[in-house]
């Protein structure tokens, strides 16, 4: 099984857009997905109720699929438990028991995990870094992307150390992105300059469409296939199945 954490302490950079629409993009590539939603504040999972298809669910216990939810498409979620309940200040996860999730679904022959973390590097945070092999950075294309990058790329190193074999670094991938401003190039170029190969080849545009379709629970592949964005994260799919073209 593979796995990629999508991680950055800075909110709002669209960990979560990426995270959903990595999974599900590798789901209809026809691979079995399992999408973690590691962020208290649930973001993934409310933005995927529109996918829930209860008919899929798996009820028998000894199964490690009875702890997730079916979506459409073979995509499973194991919802945030903070998306329909508060959960308290300080709660931490089990990380144990989610790395015994996570070695589970291995054996079972899931072919990816998708972890969305919260934007900070708290215990949830750290958990997904433990969680995952690789690590994909979103980051918003404005003048100071690189220097929070830099803070989140000593935090992998760390990680690295403290948990030998994974958060290795897979790639930063530009988010957002508005070509007609002259600012994004010269963002884009400075990127290129201090990532080198880790910058991704593909850009995610901004698309106002995204808003709507989390409002509708659904990511953009099932509301607009056609829609920027959809050609975008497929553009990511590709890049993330076959590497640079
Ligand atoms: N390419 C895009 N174009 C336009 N809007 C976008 C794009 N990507 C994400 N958004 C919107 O920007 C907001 C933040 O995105 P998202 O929730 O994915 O970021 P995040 O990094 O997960 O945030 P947080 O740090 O709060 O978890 C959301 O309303 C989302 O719909
Ligand atoms: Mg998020």
């Amino acid at each position: 099984m593979r796995s990629i954490a999508l991680a950055n302490q800075k909110g709002g950079v669209g960990k979560t857009t990426t995270a959903v629409h990595l999974a599900h993009g590798l789901a209809l590539a026809g691979a079995v997905v399992v999408l973690i939603d590691l962020d208290p504040q649930g973001n993934a999972t409310l933005g995927l109720e529109g996918m829930v298809d209860d008919s899929g669910n798996v009820s028998d216990p000894e199964s490690p699929f009875s702890v997730l939810q079916a979506l459409q498409d073979h995509l499973w979620l194991l919802p945030s438990p903070g998306a329909r309940r508060n959960i308290d200040r300080g709660t931490v996860p089990d990380t144990r028991k989610l790395l015994a999730l996570r070695d589970a679904l291995a054996e079972a022959g899931v072919d990816w995990m998708i972890v969305d973390c919260p934007p900070r590097m708290d215990a949830w945070g750290w958990a997904g870094l433990e969680l995952c092999e690789r690590v994909l950075l979103p980051v918003q294309s404005e003048f100071f992307a690189m220097h929070g990058l830099s803070q989140m790329i000593q935090t992998l190193r760390a990680a690295r150390k403290q948990f030998p074999g994974r958060a290795e670094l897979l790639g930063v991938v530009p988010t957002m992105v508005d070509l007609r401003e002259s600012i994004t190039h010269e963002v884009l170029a400075n990127l290129r300059r201090n990532l080198g190969e880790k910058l991704l080849q593909s850009l995610i545009l901004r698309d106002l469409t995204f808003v709507e379709a989390a409002s509708h629970g659904q990511t953009l592949f099932r509301y607009r296939l056609d829609a920027k964005g959809s050609l975008a994260y497929g553009e990511l799919v590709r890049e993330v199945l076959h590497g640079r073209t």
